[in-house]
């Protein structure tokens, strides 16, 4: 992928407010809000799987891991565009909703960066 993952570090100040990045041994590598998924890992992961937000996802995250989306840098990048047209577009379905409202344009940088933590 193209993203540079220092200015995605930057980048991630706007995530934040939702997402921590949480390490297995519960190290907080980034602090961050609880209304998202810890985002350790994320690249690699399916869809809808962390497992303390289990239970607190969408239906149309869930459905679309269920039906094979594994998160790629070029997957999450086009998601946080504007996930719930991604998810719409995904899952094939007009109706789909997304519990992540927030979209940013120039995201590649952010999916290098959490590309770093984890083994995806
Ligand atoms: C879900 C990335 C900003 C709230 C997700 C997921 C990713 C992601 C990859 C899916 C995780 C998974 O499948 O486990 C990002 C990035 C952000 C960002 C890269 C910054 C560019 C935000 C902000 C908020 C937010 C600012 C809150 C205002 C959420 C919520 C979910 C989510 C609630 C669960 C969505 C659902 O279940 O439909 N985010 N996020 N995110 N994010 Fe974000």
């Amino acid at each position: 992928a193209d993203g540079d993952a220092a200015d995605g570090e930057k980048d991630f100040k706007k995530c934040k407010s939702c997402h921590a990045i949480t390490d297995p041994d519960g190290e907080d590598i980034v602090k961050g809000g609880k209304t998202g998924p810890n985002l350790w890992g994320v690249i690699g992961r399916q869809a809808g799987t962390e497992p303390e937000f289990e239970g607190k996802y969408g239906d149309s995250l869930v459905a679309a891991g269920e039906a094979g989306l594994v998160w790629t840098e070029e997957l999450l990048t086009e998601y946080s565009h504007d996930p719930k047209a991604f998810l719409a577009d995904y899952l094939d379905d007009d109706k789909a909703k997304s519990k992540m409202t927030f979209k940013l344009k120039d995201s590649e940088d952010v999916a290098a960066y959490l590309a770093t933590f984890g083994d995806g």
